[in-house]
């Protein structure tokens, strides 16, 4: 894909009281005086901000795993440097073993408790160590995913092909070296049902295992989509009364992600629906509800886009009429059985996956109904869409990011937000073009992902991964924001007009802070250090560009470019950058 050239674009910084202490040890701005504003590198629109990374060894990925007792223990150490690399651990339990050259580790642990790990990654041109925490307990996924799904770019035309080709590239592009990790097949691959009701795959993919075990062998996880009606969206068939086999089936598979839809259960809902209100309501006022769930379930028959408008105009009415018999009960019953019907589903699954002896990252795909993130943790998930499907527009894109305020304080290690897949590189949904944001959107995008600690599920056509997009992908103190162990997502500390900052703390004591610019002109954003909750004089770095950028005495100011970001770390002065 080429990169449009840039339209705008220059970052200024305007600096603070300037401890000149701290002046040797950043590359700041050249004329860093008080109340100056400097001007930085220029950001040219497509310009890649990620720098090279070394050739000696660095090890990226999450710095916290969590597994269940007895489960297989799947997990690839992950560095980025010159090939051949050897890998060690310091204190792996007992029960788990390392492949000096792959970094697999695997085994199982029966014993619940956190085990501090140290790994180590060494090549010709040195060597490295970090700390892991390997924490076996009930709760996986305490990390957000990171990873691939095949439908922003392939939507129904997903095949074997193109999953194994993702899976290549995932390797190939060096992506897998930054800690990316699912393959994740998304709807359109279910066939019937055979034996036993256990489900079938398409023509479209042979042999289910055989295509897992080639993801698994690659140090790759492997996952896979439905949907807790009869049908999934694209219509095929889904997991609805056959819950238990499906999730059996996915064992045997060697699944590691499940996502679950919500399509076509919307008429299971009705019925469950209408059978708890009328238990609670007087005789007459129960039959009045189940004579219009019957007649609603007869003209629902006829699928929605061949409905006459006298059939539309009565179903209206029907609701009308429900509405009227049930507002006789009172709000908060109506509420709670609301919730129960949109909770069902889940708590179901949920159920058929924990019989299952797997780690399965189960993730809700049912729009934020019910507002899914207040209850998500409770019924067993792992994440959760927060809203309707994305699109590779601003409008789209931005519209989701910037409305997640308020979610934060519900997602954690285990339980995450899912604002739905990145929109980089080439989208399409089987029409595949070059995602029609900006480079400055796509930054945005990005940065904005990574503070709300979203799963980031790489939605493009990864055999034809451009160098900007991999850059977007591959800067790993971006990616180091999303995987932040201590799992606390970024909410909006201000706004003011069209710009806004959002901000998390991280389990190194400092802070991730992205300043965008909505508007359709350059910017000045700021952010003082009574915002963030902190004090004295500070180191802020610029994460894309992996910079620091100079010490502030009580806040940090950036012009920054529209519809773009400026994401940056800000830790106490005198304090070195985290590993
Ligand atoms: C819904 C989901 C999408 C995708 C499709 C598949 O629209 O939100 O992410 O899974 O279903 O049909």
């Amino acid at each position: 894909m080429r990169i449009p050239p840039l339209t705008l674009a220059s970052l200024s910084f305007t600096i603070g009281m300037f401890p000149s202490m701290l002046m040797a040890q950043a590359a700041p701005p050249s004329n860093n005086t008080s109340n100056s504003t400097a001007t930085n590198t220029s950001s040219v629109v497509g310009e890649i901000l990620t720098p090279k990374h070394p050739a000696t060894p660095r090890i990226t990925g999450p710095k916290v795993f969590g597994v269940r007792p007895g489960n297989p223990f799947l997990f690839k150490v992950t560095a980025t440097g010159e090939r051949p690399m050897t890998f060690s651990a310091d204190n792996l339990p007992s029960g788990l073993s390392l492949d000096s050259s792959s970094g697999m580790i695997t085994g199982t642990l029966q014993e619940r408790g956190t085990n501090a790990v140290t790994l180590h990654a060494k090549n010709a041109q040195g060597e490295t160590s970090r700390l892991f925490r390997i924490i076996c307990g009930d709760t996986i996924a305490l990390t957000p995913a990171l990873g691939w799904n095949s439908w922003n770019c392939f939507a129904g035309a997903v095949d074997d092909a193109k999953v194994r080709s993702a899976a290549d590239a995932m390797v190939s592009s060096g992506l897998i070296d930054h800690g990316w990790t699912y393959i994740n097949i998304d709807d359109c691959w279910e066939a019937g049902r055979g034996t036993n009701g256990m489900i079938q795959s398409n023509q479209k993919f042979p042999d289910m295992k055989a295509l897992s075990d080639s993801i698994h062998s690659k140090g790759l996880k492997f996952g896979i989509y439905s949907s807790p009606g009869p049908k999934t969206c694209a219509g095929y068939t889904a997991s609805y009364q056959y819950e238990d086999q499906d999730a059996e089936q996915y064992g045997k598979w060697g699944v590691d992600y499940v996502k679950y839809d919500w399509c076509s259960y919307g008429k299971v809902a009705n019925a469950i629906r209408t059978e708890k209100y009328a238990a609670m309501l007087p005789a007459d006022d129960a039959a009045k509800l189940k004579s219009l769930a019957d007649e609603r379930a007869a003209i629902e028959v006829t699928p929605g886009n061949k409905r006459t408008e006298e059939q539309k105009s009565r179903l209206k009415a029907i609701d009308g009429e429900f509405k009227g018999v049930i507002s006789k009960l009172k709000p908060e019953d109506r509420e709670r059985i609301e919730l129960e019907v949109v909770q069902e589903p889940y708590a179901v699954f949920r159920k058929s996956l924990d019989k299952v002896k797997r780690d399965i990252l189960f993730s809700y795909c049912q729009y934020g109904m019910g507002k899914v993130w207040e209850w998500g943790e409770k019924l067993g998930g792992n994440s959760w869409r927060t809203t309707g499907d994305i699109t590779d527009t601003w409008k789209s894109m931005s519209g989701i990011g910037f409305s997640q305020d308020g979610h934060e304080k519900f997602a954690g290690p285990g339980h995450w937000n899912d604002p739905d897949m990145l929109v980089v590189g080439q989208v399409g949904w089987g029409h595949p073009h070059p995602s029609r944001l900006t480079p400055d959107e796509q930054y945005t995008h990005m940065s904005l992902w990574a503070l709300l600690s979203s799963p980031l599920l790489i939605g493009c056509d990864m055999s034809q991964l451009d160098d900007f997009t991999k850059s977007l992908l591959s800067n790993d103190e971006v990616l180091d924001v999303n995987q932040d162990p201590l799992g606390k997502p970024a909410g909006r500390i201000s706004m003011n007009g069209t710009v806004q900052v959002w901000a998390r703390s991280l389990e190194d004591g400092s802070k991730a802070v992205g300043l965008f610019n909505l508007g359709d002109q350059p910017a000045s954003v700021s952010v003082s250090w009574q915002e963030l909750g902190i004090k004295g004089p500070q180191i802020v770095r610029d994460l894309w560009r992996q910079k620091d950028l100079g010490s502030f005495a009580e806040k940090f100011e950036a012009t920054v470019p529209s519809h773009g970001v400026v994401l940056v770390k800000i830790r106490p002065a005198g304090t070195a950058a985290s590993k």
